[in-house]
């Protein structure tokens, strides 16, 4: 039977490093609460003219092409996971397909947020078992630091987003290695626990002074519940994609959570009882990029040598929906 296998990896990380220290200036808060409630000690920001989402997932993108040893025109479908496209509309599919002059093939958004690049990878993995494409451009890239509020109000999300992107190319392939099971969830009940509420299309008004006043285009979280649903449904994704493989968690060479906050992260770890090396973090450096979290850590992982060929990896998400999902692959 046909396997999906990721065969190329590759990142893009923003060239600005912003500290802790450099975001007490704009709101109350402070280094030392920042690393114990999140871990983060510093992200990276986009600088406004320099990156976009699109550029940004171009140089992970030809990265992840390199890495893979194939030529962009090999590539026959793009799934783009973004919650922060450059446009409104169209998505940042088409403008990633012309950027890499690869016109006429089709170009998919996906918009499940923390979860978007595990929805994706599943959707690649579908459409490469049925035999419908031989090779896809599977990307997470966002932009989160121009949603922010960097007021006091907005402080909790504040410290914690940040941007990047990160790429992989699917493929085919007949051998052990490859994607074994994806798992999706959601549970629309709490939609409006992560949001990000304006532009709204039902109103009479897309933008108004007043609706920019009520904060309604920043993203608004609600982090206690967040965190508490987060820390139950990545166990259980991460049980269930275990249990569908016949592998007990002992079994796992790698873990690569979503990057939410190292907390939930170590929370898992210590339920899953894995050592320090079988879990892959990065949040103290970057921050949480949405859908970039997943593809930027499997790059780095493989480039420092704690990614392997053979290796038993678990990828698992949870965020805003709230959707949440794993990914269970022979790498
Ligand atoms: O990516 C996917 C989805 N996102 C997540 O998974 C994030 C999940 N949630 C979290 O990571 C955490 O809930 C946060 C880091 C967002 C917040 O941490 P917390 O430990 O849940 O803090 P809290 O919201 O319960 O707030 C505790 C205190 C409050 O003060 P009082 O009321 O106790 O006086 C907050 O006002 O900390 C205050 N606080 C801050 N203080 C300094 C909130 N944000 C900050 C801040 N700096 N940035």
């Amino acid at each position: 039977m046909i396997k999906s296998k990721i065969t190329g990896l590759g990142r893009y990380l923003p060239e600005r490093v912003v500290t802790n220290n450099e975001i007490s200036t704009m709101m109350d808060t402070n280094h030392g609460w920042i690393v114990e409630r999140t871990g983060i000690e510093e992200r990276r920001w986009f600088t406004p003219g320099k990156e976009t989402v699109n550029s940004m997932a171009a140089e992970a993108s030809k990265m992840a092409i390199k890495d893979a040893g194939i030529s962009t025109e090999e590539i026959d479908f793009i799934i783009f996971a973004t919650i922060t496209p450059d446009y409104f509309l169209p998505g940042n599919g088409v403008l990633l397909q012309r950027e890499l002059g690869l016109q006429g093939i089709g170009a998919l958004d996906v918009r499940n947020a923390c979860s978007g690049f595990i929805y994706a990878l599943s959707i690649a993995d579908q459409f490469i078992k049925t035999g419908m494409y031989g090779s896809i451009l599977v990307v997470g890239a966002e932009i989160q630091s121009s949603a922010l509020d960097k007021s006091d109000r907005g402080r909790s999300s504040a410290v914690i987003f940040a941007d990047g992107a990160g790429a992989a190319i699917v493929q085919a392939s007949n051998g052990e290695e490859g994607i074994l099971s994806t798992h999706l969830h959601a549970d629309g009940d709490y939609a409006e626990e992560l949001y990000v509420r304006d532009p709204g299309s039902s109103r009479k008004t897309r933008i108004s002074e007043e609706l920019i006043e009520e904060g309604g285009f920043n993203l608004f979280m609600n982090g206690n519940a967040v965190f508490k649903h987060a820390i139950v449904k990545f166990h259980e994704v991460i049980m269930e994609a275990l249990d569908a493989n016949g592998y007990k968690p002992e079994q796992l060479d790698l873990l690569i959570p979503h990057q939410a906050n190292l907390r939930i992260s170590q929370f898992i770890q210590e339920r899953l009882k894995l050592p320090d090396h079988k879990v892959y973090n990065n949040i103290m450096k970057l921050g949480n990029t949405t859908a970039a979290t997943i593809p930027i850590a499997m790059s780095e992982a493989k480039d420092s040598g704690r990614l392997s060929s053979g290796n038993l990896v678990c990828l698992a998400a949870f965020g805003s929906g709230f959707a949440w999902g794993s990914a269970l692959l022979r790498f």
